[in-house]
């Protein structure tokens, strides 16, 4: 661990004092008090600067089936998303949310007032259909003049990869223009721009379009788009009637262990193949508020990865205690100390930062038990 080499380093240039502080973490840093961290020991814990925590992984044995992420020069993204690679900006556990880009749909018209060239923004994000649009977070946005559009769920709820919709729910809007002058730029109420929240349960990016005259408005629109955005990504232009039809934007994933089980089946199974997935102490697990299955969390007063063996930890703060080196007088590191309010643990959270300018270099730390 490149942590306990540093401290090796350090201990033999700082005074006795320090020194004997930091012998006592050392004695603390046996690779077993070790808790708290967001991956599995040995696994990568981010690609291109983004946070990895598992059930993610990269690699065989780093994830959990289902949530396999690629890292490819240097970015990440979703696996098992066959030709069309799914970036990620973002994974996280509290909550339990991916943040992906994905592509746009749209239409266009020609001068016989025909759909001419169209694209389903459908991506296969879902193979083994842990995720679902969120519908606390992203709404539907369609923009257009005389433009229908509308995203749908499924015909079976926790069956992905089906071509069968049946629509158990559909939503979507509809824009109008009078004329090219109709449209307002940051107004998006129905006129070249509407948008709508969408339910629960939505399961991929497909859309669909209802193609009306644009007769009226072949000359200044075109075109139809339709996409699902995270709330307040997206800001009306009038210069978006005629968007980049490469455009994507970021989408929201609410993920869940979806096994098919319920958390009161699955607290049964712990013992069996691919068993329950809240493992550590002090987690228990939340039925999925979007989609069948379940999610774990730390409970009250215990913060981490409840996904990982001693992944929760005591919350409870009381103090930083910076470690300065002798000539350099900035920290090396910052050790938040926290107690286990519950169980009179305490543990120290390593925070490394950089020795110029104190700035925090690593987004996963280590916690360090007594
Ligand atoms: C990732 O998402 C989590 C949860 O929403 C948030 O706390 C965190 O700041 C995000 N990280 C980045 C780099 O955006
Ligand atoms: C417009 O598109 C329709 C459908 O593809 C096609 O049949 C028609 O010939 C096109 N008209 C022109 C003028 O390109
Ligand atoms: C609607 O568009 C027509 C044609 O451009 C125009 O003559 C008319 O004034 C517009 N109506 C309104 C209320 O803007
Ligand atoms: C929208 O998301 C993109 C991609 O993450 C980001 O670059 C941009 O700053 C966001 N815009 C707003 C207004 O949040
Ligand atoms: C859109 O993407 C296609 C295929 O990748 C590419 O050929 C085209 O040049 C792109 N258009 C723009 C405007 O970037
Ligand atoms: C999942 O649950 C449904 C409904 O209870 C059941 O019909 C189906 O057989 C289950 N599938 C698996 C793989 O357990
Ligand atoms: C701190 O220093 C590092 C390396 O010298 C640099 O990459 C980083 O941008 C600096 N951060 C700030 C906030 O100045």
């Amino acid at each position: 661990m490149s942590l306990r080499q540093k401290n090796v380093v350090m201990s033999s240039t700082t005074p006795l004092i320090i020194a004997l502080v930091l012998q006592q973490l050392l004695l603390l840093m046996a690779p077993s008090a070790v808790v708290g961290g967001t991956t599995i020991a040995g696994c990568p814990g981010n690609c291109g600067g983004v946070g990895i925590p598992y059930p993610f992984g990269i690699g065989a044995g780093c994830f959990r089936r289902g949530f396999e992420i690629i890292c490819k020069n240097d970015a990440p993204f979703l696996a098992g998303s066959g030709a069309d690679l799914i970036p990620i900006s973002n994974l996280s556990f509290n909550p339990p949310e991916a943040r992906v880009t994905l592509p746009i749909g749209w239409q266009c018209f020609n001068s016989s007032d025909k759909v001419d060239v169209y694209h389903d923004p459908n991506v296969d994000f879902n193979r083994d259909g842990m995720y679902r649009i969120s519908h606390t977070r992203n709404h539907f946005v369609v923009l257009g003049c005389n433009a229908l559009a509308y995203v749908g769920s499924q015909h079976r709820p926790g069956v992905v990869g089906s071509d069968d919709y049946d629509h158990v729910s559909y939503t979507g809007c509809l824009c109008y223009c009078n004329d090219s002058s109709s449209a307002v730029s940051g107004n998006c109420d129905g006129v070249g721009c509407c948008q709508v929240n969408i339910p629960p349960d939505i399961t991929d990016n497909m859309v669909s379009f209802y193609s009306s005259s644009h007769k009226r408005n072949l000359n200044f629109s075109p075109c139809d788009y339709a996409f699902l955005v995270e709330k307040d990504n997206y800001t009306f232009s009038t210069a978006d009637l005629r968007m980049d039809k490469n455009r994507t934007m970021p989408v929201r994933l609410d993920w869940a262990i979806r096994d098919n089980l319920t958390c009161s089946q699955a607290r049964k199974t712990a013992a069996q193949v691919s068993g329950y997935a809240c493992v550590s102490d002090n987690s228990d697990c939340h039925d999925s508020t979007n989609g069948p299955g379940y999610v774990c969390k730390c409970n009250k007063g215990y913060e981490g990865n409840p996904y990982i063996p001693n992944g929760c930890i005591g919350k409870f703060v009381n103090c930083y205690i910076p470690i300065r080196s002798r000539k350099k007088k900035l920290p090396l590191y910052n050790i938040m100390r926290y107690s286990d309010f519950f169980s009179s643990q305490t543990y120290f959270k390593f925070i490394q930062t950089n020795r110029k300018n104190s700035t925090i270099l690593n987004t996963n730390p280590k916690f360090v038990k007594i």
